[in-house]
């Protein structure tokens, strides 16, 4: 079995025994991948945050595209986190990516504990719809608080249900629909 399909499969599995955690039973398809990365531009050289990577569909698109910028990917299933550094290992990727086995609530909190520099871009597919309200409301704080000013949260979600939430806390929302992905998705770009 190829390393690709095992990787696929540990998703797949990881959707289907923990559908609530993981929030889908497929990775990210190319289009909602080029749609969640394109604000960040090619020759960007700080570092992005990844909030929720997966296998990596969009940790490996974003490390090929921004050669300069640095990576740091986390993913609370340390399955799809080893996952994820067995496929940017595969694709040459490792030096300009870091996975950390970790929840986002923990990775935001510890930056700003140790007062880390902001972001200019934070890329999540986290399943905010599964979170629950509080905790929700909370992740979406603690990424705000992440960003700098003008900095930019990308999102994306099977359903509007967090738009409002996340429209409340940053200066400006653009929501786009991503039709061709299974399941179909939508996009929000928020600037702070
Ligand atoms: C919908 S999948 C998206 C995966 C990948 N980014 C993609 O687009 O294919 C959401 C991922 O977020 C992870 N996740 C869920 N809650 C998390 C949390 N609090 N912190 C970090 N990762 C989390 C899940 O394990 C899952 O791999």
């Amino acid at each position: 079995m190829s390393k690709a399909f095992t990787s696929y499969l540990h998703f797949v599995c990881a959707g289907l025994v923990k559908l609530r955690q993981t929030g889908a039973i497929v990775p990210s398809q190319r289009f909602l991948v080029s749609r969640m990365i394109a604000p960040v531009p090619e020759d960007y050289s700080g570092e992005i945050i990844e909030l929720g990577a997966g296998n990596g569909a969009l940790t490996l698109r974003l490390a090929q595209r921004c050669r300069k910028a640095r990576v740091l990917a986390c993913e609370i299933n340390p399955v799809l986190a080893q996952s994820t550094r067995h496929n940017l290992s595969a694709a040459g990727l490792s030096s300009r990516a870091e996975v950390v086995s970790d929840s986002a609530e923990h990775i935001l909190s510890e930056r700003a504990r140790r007062g880390l520099d902001k972001a200019d871009y934070i890329v999540s597919g986290i399943p905010l719809g599964n979170l629950g309200r509080e905790r929700t409301l909370a992740l979406i704080d603690q990424v705000v608080r992440s960003l700098r000013v003008g900095g930019m949260y990308i999102q994306f979600q099977y359903s509007l249900v967090d738009r409002k939430k996340i429209r409340q806390r940053f200066s400006s929302l653009h929501t786009v629909p991503v039709f061709l992905n299974f399941p179909p998705a939508v996009v929000y770009y928020a600037r702070r």
